[in-house]
C-alpha cells in the first residue's frame, strides 16, 4: 500500500546550559539584538510614530455680516467708508456713505453645510467722484468637527487698486485655513473664537485695517482668501456707483493635526512589528546553527515516546 503524509509535526530539541555559561549569555544577546535592530531601523527612517496626520473636512462655515469697506477717491485724501459697526460709522463723518448690500450662502451639495458666498455690494457715486481702489473685508464663523471641535472666527480681505477708474471688482476665491501648529486630536478649541474687529471699541484704532490685519496674523489659525482672481472693470466718467462682487467658496480643507496616543501606539507597533519579524527569522536561524553545530557547548535533551501511566 502506497503510504501518503497525512501529518506532520516538528520535535523538539531542548539545548540545556548553565545560566551563567557562554551559551545563555549568547542567547540573551540574540534576544537583546532581535528587540532593538528594530527599534534603531525605525528610529533612523523618520521615528516610529507619526508627530503629525492629517485629515479631510468641510468646515462649517457662516458669513457673519460684518463687512469693513474703504473706497479711495482719486482726490488723494479722500474716500467713501461703510462698516457694519455703529461706532465707525459714527466716526466717519462725510465720508459715510451707505451702499446696497446683499449676502447671500449656498449649500450646493446639501450636506447642511453652506459651500459658497454670494457677496455684492453697490456704492452710489456723485458724478465727480472716481474710484481708484478699495478694500473689502468680510467675517466668518468657522468650525470643524471631524477630530478636535474647532471654532474660530476668520476673515477675508480683499484689496484692489488701479490707475484706471473702476465701476466694479469682482473678486473670486477660497476661503481657506492656514495653521502654523497641528490642531489637537480631540476636546474644544476655542482659542481664535475671538471677534477680528472690536465692535464694541469707540476708538479708530480697532477699525484700523493694518492694525486689524496684524492682531490677526498673530493667530495661529487663520482664515484667508485663496486661490483668488480679481477684475477691475474700468468705469466711464460718468458712472454713478461702484460696485463689488464677491463669490467666495468654503473647500475642503485638509487638517493637520497632533494625533492622539492610541493612534500613535497603533503606528509604531505596526511598524515595529514588521521589522521585527524577520530579525526573529534571522536570529532563530542563527541559534540553530550555533547549537545545533555545538559551537558552544549545551546538553541537548532529544524527545522520548511519552508513556501514559
Ligand atoms: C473691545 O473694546 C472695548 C472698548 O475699548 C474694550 O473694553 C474691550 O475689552 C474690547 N474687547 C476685546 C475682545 O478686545
Ligand atoms: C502659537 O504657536 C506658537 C508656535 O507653535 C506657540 O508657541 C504659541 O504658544 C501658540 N499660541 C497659542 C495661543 O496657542
Amino acid at each position: 500500500m502506497a503510504l501518503i503524509d497525512v501529518h506532520c509535526a516538528p520535535l523538539l530539541v531542548r539545548y540545556r546550559a548553565g545560566i551563567f555559561s557562554r551559551a545563555s549569555l549568547f542567547t540573551l544577546a540574540c534576544l537583546l539584538l532581535t528587540c532593538i535592530c528594530p527599534l534603531l531601523i525605525a528610529y533612523r527612517s523618520h521615528g516610529l510614530w507619526p508627530r503629525t496626520a492629517s485629515y479631510v473636512e468641510q468646515p462649517r462655515v457662516t458669513f457673519r455680516h460684518e463687512v469693513l469697506l474703504m473706497l479711495h477717491l482719486q482726490q488723494s485724501d479722500q474716500f467713501l467708508a461703510w462698516s457694519t459697526f455703529q461706532n465707525l460709522n459714527g466716526m466717519l463723518g462725510d465720508s459715510l456713505r451707505i451702499p446696497l448690500v446683499k449676502a447671500n450662502e449656498e449649500d450646493r451639495n446639501r450636506d447642511g453645510k453652506f459651500d459658497v458666498l454670494h457677496f455684492s455690494l453697490e456704492m452710489p457715486l456723485a458724478s465727480s467722484e472716481v474710484v481708484l481702489s478699495a478694500d473689502l473685508l468680510l467675517t466668518f464663523s468657522y468650525q470643524l468637527h471631524r477630530m478636535a471641535t474647532v471654532k474660530l472666527q476668520g476673515m477675508m480681505y480683499a484689496s484692489h487698486s488701479s490707475p484706471l477708474p473702476g465701476s466694479e471688482l469682482h473678486v473670486n476665491g477660497d476661503l481657506m485655513l492656514t495653521q502654523r501648529q497641528p490642531l489637537p486630536h480631540r476636546g474644544l478649541d476655542v482659542r481664535y473664537d475671538v471677534a477680528v474687529i472690536n465692535g464694541s471699541s469707540p476708538f479708530t484704532e480697532a477699525y484700523d485695517i493694518p492694525l486689524i490685519i496684524r492682531a490677526y496674523q498673530e493667530r495661529n489659525v487663520t482664515t484667508r482668501l485663496d486661490n483668488s482672481v480679481k477684475v477691475w472693470r474700468v468705469g466711464s466718467e460718468a458712472s454713478n456707483s461702484f460696485r463689488i462682487a464677491v463669490l467666495l467658496r468654503y473647500p475642503e480643507q485638509t487638517i493637520v493635526y497632533q494625533p492622539g496616543f492610541w493612534e500613535m501606539m497603533k503606528a509604531g507597533w505596526v511598524q515595529y512589528v514588521s521589522i521585527l519579524l524577520p530579525f526573529i527569522w534571522l536570529f532563530t536561524r542563527i541559534k540553530d546553527f550555533v547549537f545545533q553545530n555545538q559551537v558552544l557547548s549545551t546538553i541537548p535533551k532529544h524527545p522520548v515516546k511519552q508513556h501514559h501511566a
